[in-house]
């Protein structure tokens, strides 16, 4: 009577979605303030009066039909000129408002662009741990995920591992980084690597292999990290970038993909990028907040909240004794559980009203995701608990 496989999907709870529910029916028992809820990576620093000011002023300044009608699919194209600018300014590159197409935020981004490219029999390459919603987002085009085991001591790229997962139906490898969820921030060498790897691939197999570069949280790079920008290393690369952590504007739904002129066959993959946001029902991304980011490009984010609150829960988690990654970015630590059932230790930190995510979520068992976008005074709160509960492992 309905799809089977979208029944699953629209009714399974996710595991954050039930620690969630978990962590509302605790609230209501023993009070807001005591429940520690690092499970969702909903941004809590605020979004920049800019951006408050942009939507005043354009509100009040312009037309309604020329706020609020539709736009062309790939987005306004001054809007795009304005964008395009920004990012050559930024990082060097060389885009104009033709090699950007806006998008409602990067979910849309990566799946238009995962749809735009697979064929029959594509297999997709994701580094794990990874967003959990790769897997569904390229399953529902018709691809197969695959997953290169991680490398814990830096979440880096396992290049051995990599090289293995490497097929000639590979359409394409899925970068994210900063990383959700290890905070991980990929090195110059690492991408270098991984664009002369995938050329090597390229020229074996003699077809295309894709970069799509998941980048929500470029901007939230901590001191002494620079996120390279990968159409520089690697012309097959599509970046999908997204405001709603930069700006602290995920319900907004406003992101782009990038499509570099050097990509092999340009006009095909942009053109299969607009059918492929046509049958996904695009129509265009929202009218308001593309001329609100129009307005705020190079504007910089606010990172001074993520920062201190790295800081204070990776000094406060060694103490405790978990071992764990430094964070370089993201809000986002992923230290190691403190047993090898990763959903067991979760349900234990629950004694203590500390809501963790399981690593296995991530395509990583052993670990757990601790996300830091919250009042540090809560995560001040939190430390002696932790503290308590790694002590029940000794
Ligand atoms: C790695 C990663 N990619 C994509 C997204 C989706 O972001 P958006 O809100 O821009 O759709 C998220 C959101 O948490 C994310 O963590």
């Amino acid at each position: 009577m309905v799809a089977e496989k979208m029944y699953e999907l629209g009714t399974k709870k996710s595991t954050i979605r039930t620690i969630f529910e978990f962590g509302r029916k605790r609230a209501a028992e023993v009070g807001e303030e005591n429940i520690f809820d690092f499970s969702l990576g909903n941004p809590n620093v605020p979004t920049p009066e800019f951006v408050k000011q942009a939507v005043v002023d354009i509100l009040s300044e312009m037309e309604p039909s020329a706020i609020h009608g539709y736009t062309i699919a790939p987005g306004n194209p001054e809007v795009r000129e304005i964008l395009a600018k920004s990012i050559n300014e930024r990082f060097g590159t060389q885009f104009s408002g033709k090699n950007l197409f806006l998008t409602a935020g990067a979910a849309a981004a990566i799946t238009i662009s995962f749809k735009a490219l697979c064929e029959a029999g594509d297999e997709f390459i994701a580094f794990a741990p990874f967003f959990p919603e790769y897997r569904c987002f390229v399953e529902s085009v018709g691809g197969k995920l695959v997953v290169v085991p991680p490398q814990p001591k830096d979440f880096q790229i396992d290049f051995g591992a990599f090289g293995k997962c490497v097929t000639p139906h590979t359409k394409a490898v899925i970068v994210n980084s900063p990383n959700n969820p290890s905070g991980a921030v990929y090195s110059e060498e690492t991408i270098r690597e991984l664009a002369s790897v995938l050329q090597a691939k390229e020229k074996e197999y003699g077809h295309p292999i894709f970069i799509i570069s998941d980048e929500p949280y470029r901007e939230i790079a901590f001191e002494g990290y620079t996120v390279p920008y990968v159409t520089k290393y690697y012309a097959n690369t599509l970046v999908c970038y997204s405001y709603s952590k930069s700006f602290s504007l995920p319900g907004e739904r406003i992101g782009y993909i990038v499509v570099p002129d050097e990509i092999a066959d340009f006009g095909r993959v942009y053109g299969a990028i607009a059918g492929a946001a046509r049958v996904l029902t695009h129509v265009n991304a929202p009218s308001l907040w593309q001329l609100v980011i129009a307005r705020c490009a190079g504007r910089p984010s606010d990172i001074r909240t993520y920062v201190k609150n790295g800081r204070l829960l990776y000094q406060g988690l060694i103490d405790a004794g978990f071992e764990c990654v430094k964070p370089q970015g993201a809000f986002y630590l992923f230290p190691k559980a403190l047993e090898p059932d990763d959903y067991a230790f979760c349900e234990r930190a629950k004694k203590y009203d500390l809501l963790l995510v399981p690593g296995t979520d991530f395509g990583c068992p052993g670990y757990f995701r601790v996300a830091y976008c919250i009042k540090t005074e809560t995560i001040e709160r939190s430390l002696p608990l932790f503290k308590k509960l790694a002590a029940e492992y000794r």
